[in-house]
């Protein structure tokens, strides 16, 4: 019976349990041996494997996190640490691994690929910054966290007349502040892709103000500038009272949303066909609503830039 491992890497998305699921019930359907892996790279290198069967995955497509756990694991970054990694899977009898996580899981499953394993790899990101999908796993779910947080925060704003501005995550891109501060109904959104000039942002806060508005929202991505250090400034420049609030890691927990499950779900059963098919190193993709398969070497090799029509109408719907 053929055997394929299934592991989950690099900072966690709502929708990860979900792709488990899908991967091992699709696997075990097909006759497949499922083997989870925990903890991501960590435990491929320490041999923490155990076996999966319809049971191992019942009760967690509504659940965040990842019950395989995961980590950052440096020592994969190693070429040494990435063939102890190939050797726990050949003693397992295992070439066949689907590698659920972001950009740095999927660049660490191409250098393993390198070594001869096939790698499937499933993109799992609240950061939604990986080339050759539209979505990735888990951004869905964060958006409507922040849009969430960001309704709260209105309230407030609006009874004290106050200024706010909210810093989500991102790492270095700003697909999330652009996405749910459009669905927020932000002010501004400052994203790391775009310059921004601070004296706009400033004018942009007085002429809401002068026109009635009762308070101003600022979405800004951790990758773009300190939270606290433009609340000192835009105060310096404003007189008003402008507090922060940093979202953090509320924005990667709690229950995924349906479209991360159904994501999750078709991309899972994809993984474990292009496996079936004989296909190599490929990672699946959603595309103009379909699920699609591209190779690591381009996902690797790509970039995936933000949506500057978003950041338009976005600038024209907050006047
Ligand atoms: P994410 O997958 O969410 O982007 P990380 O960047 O932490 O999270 O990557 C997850 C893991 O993938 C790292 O801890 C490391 O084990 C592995 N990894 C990341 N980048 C590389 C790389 N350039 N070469 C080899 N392995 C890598
Ligand atoms: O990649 C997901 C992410 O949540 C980024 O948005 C953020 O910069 C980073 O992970 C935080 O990582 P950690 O949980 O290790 O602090």
């Amino acid at each position: 019976m053929k055997r394929i491992a299934v592991l989950t890497s690099g900072g966690d998305a709502p929708g990860m349990n979900a792709a488990i699921r899908a991967v091992v019930r699709a696997g075990l359907y097909s006759g497949l041996e499922v083997f989870g892996v925990s903890r991501g790279y960590y435990g491929l290198i320490y041999q923490d494997f155990l076996r999966m069967n319809s049971g191992s995955v019942a009760d967690i497509i509504h659940r965040g996190g990842t019950i395989l756990r995961t980590s950052r694991c440096d020592e994969f970054k190693e070429e040494a640490g990435r063939i102890r990694a190939r050797e726990s899977l050949r003693y397992f009898g295992i070439n066949d691994l689907v590698a659920i996580g972001g950009n740095g899981t999927i660049q660490g499953g191409y250098k393993l690929a390198q070594l001869g394993v096939n790698v499937i790899a499933i993109p799992a990101s609240i950061d939604n910054d990986i080339p050759g999908t539209d979505l990735a796993i888990g951004f869905d779910t964060a958006i409507n966290t922040v849009s969430a947080a960001i309704n709260r925060i209105r309230d407030t704003a609006t009874s004290h007349e106050r200024i706010f501005i909210i810093e989500v995550m991102g790492r270095r891109s700003g697909h999330i502040a652009l996405a749910s501060g459009l669905a927020g109904g932000a002010e501004s959104i400052l994203v790391p892709e775009v310059e921004f000039d601070l004296d706009k942002v400033v004018e942009r806060l007085r002429q809401g103000l002068k026109r009635g508005k009762l308070h101003s929202i600022i979405v800004v991505a951790e990758g773009c500038c300190g939270a606290y250090a433009l609340s000192e400034k835009i105060h310096e420049m404003t007189g008003m009272e402008t507090k922060v609030t940093v979202l953090g890691h509320t924005q990667r927990g709690g229950t995924p949303t349906a479209l991360d499950r159904m994501l999750a779900s078709r991309m899972g059963k994809r993984a474990v066909d292009l496996i079936l098919e004989g296909k190599k190193n490929r990672m699946v993709g959603f595309q103009g609503m379909k699920i699609v398969d591209v190779g690591l070497e381009k996902v690797v090799q790509g970039e995936k830039s933000i949506d500057l029509e978003i950041c338009e109408i976005a600038r024209i719907l907050s006047i």
